[in-house]
């Protein structure tokens, strides 16, 4: 188990199109998991991207049965490691909330989301997900694969206005203002 330096926007890292895992249940597989738990866990993190760990596969984990000091007032998500995913949304509704991301530390800004979304893919056993997902639920898992897109959430902003540093923002939330 190995905790690991989470990459900063700018590192050009963060913009590939990750690759699809082609073997499933392997050690180098398992490993690469516990070490994305460890990370998200240390950094008190909702989600967490093997690119973020520099690693250029397509695996994200997400969801914990505690609740995130990060993320004080949001429901619980289920956790969740999703390999190889396919969102696809289930209306054009969109909806606006702030989100986080540890690879932009001590930053929120409010983003556009599909308000209700199916993403499908496997676990890292090779078992078959395919859930109906809406809400922060639907936000965590479109924020979790952008990062295997190389897409970072400013650039899915629409107004820069609503971006800012977290201990502006929300000064309750200072204690977590490094993330
Ligand atoms: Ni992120």
């Amino acid at each position: 188990m190995t905790v690991h330096d989470i990459l900063k926007m700018g590192d050009a890292r963060l913009l590939r199109v990750a690759q699809p895992v082609a073997a499933f249940d392997t050690d180098a597989l398992h490993l690469l998991v516990t070490d994305l738990l460890d990370t998200m866990r240390a950094a008190n993190g909702a989600g967490l991207a093997a690119p973020q760990i520099g690693v250029d596969l397509q695996v994200v984990i997400f969801g914990s049965n505690a609740r995130n000091p990060r993320y004080p007032d949001r429901p619980l998500v289920p956790p969740t490691v999703l390999v190889n995913p396919v969102i696809t949304p289930l209306s054009e509704a969109t909806e606006d909330d702030w989100e986080g991301c540890l690879s932009v530390p001590g930053m929120r800004g409010i983003v556009p989301r599909w308000s209700h979304i199916r993403y499908t893919g496997f676990d890292q056993y090779g078992d078959p997900i395919d859930r109906v997902a809406e809400g922060f639920h639907a936000r965590v898992v479109q924020h979790e694969c952008d990062h295997l897109w190389g897409k970072l959430y400013p650039m899915r902003m629409t107004d820069m206005g609503k971006f800012g540093f977290t201990e502006v923002l929300f000064p309750d939330l200072a204690a977590y203002a490094d993330d």
